[in-house]
């Protein structure tokens, strides 16, 4: 069952060579969301993965934009709470902050100073994991709110890329790799 189901969400990753710019092959999971059998196999395969390895988690943590799409649905099954990290300036209130280096330049996101207390068992999801740069500010924003972060969770990882070094000694779990 779990193969057939990694099968049906494979084939409803679409890939665009050269997108958004000359060398990347972007991998779109609109056709995921759009599938709904396919995305309840992601859900179902997420849920799979928390259960057996971590049935303790208090909380998801999603990643602005992608991350918002599968962690809530994900959160609900497990029935815990679903918590967003967001890119600079969206959320009200005091916020937590970290800059990270993109390709080109800088990027910050934040979370809510009061979305996470110290010792809360985090998993953080996102859709992909390419150079890891975007988990790794995640990880780090966890680490400043001294949550227990269990580990990170992606539908998709770009093997080449080595995102998971970077993100490293936290754990990234993946669902399909290319
Ligand atoms: C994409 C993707 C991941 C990130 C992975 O997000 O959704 O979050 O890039 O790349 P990295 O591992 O090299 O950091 P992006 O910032 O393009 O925007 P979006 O999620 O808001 O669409
Ligand atoms: N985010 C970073 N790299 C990506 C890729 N190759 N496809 C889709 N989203 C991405
Ligand atoms: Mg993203």
């Amino acid at each position: 069952a779990r193969e057939a189901k990694l099968d049906l969400i494979k084939k409803h990753i679409k890939v665009f060579p050269d997108f958004p710019s000359k060398g990347v092959l972007f991998r779109d999971i609109c056709p995921l969301l759009k599938d709904p059998l396919a995305l309840t196999a992601v859900t179902d395969l997420l849920e799979e993965h928390v259960r057996l390895t971590h049935p303790e988690v208090d909380l998801i943590v999603g990643l602005d934009a992608r991350g918002f799409l599968f962690g809530p649905l994900l959160a609900q099954r497990l029935g815990v709470g679903f918590v967003v990290i967001r890119k600079k300036g969206k959320l009200p209130g005091p916020t937590v902050s970290v800059s990270y280096t993109l390709e080109y330049g800088q990027a910050e996101v934040e979370v809510q100073e009061d979305a996470v207390y110290p010792g809360q068992k985090v998993l953080l999801i996102d859709d992909l994991l390419a150079t890891g740069g975007t988990l790794y500010a995640a990880c780090e924003l966890m680490k400043k709110k001294q949550a227990d972060l269990l580990g990170c969770m992606v539908v998709i990882e770009l093997k080449d890329l080595r995102g998971f070094e970077r993100v490293k000694p936290i754990s990234v779990f993946s669902l399909v790799q290319y």
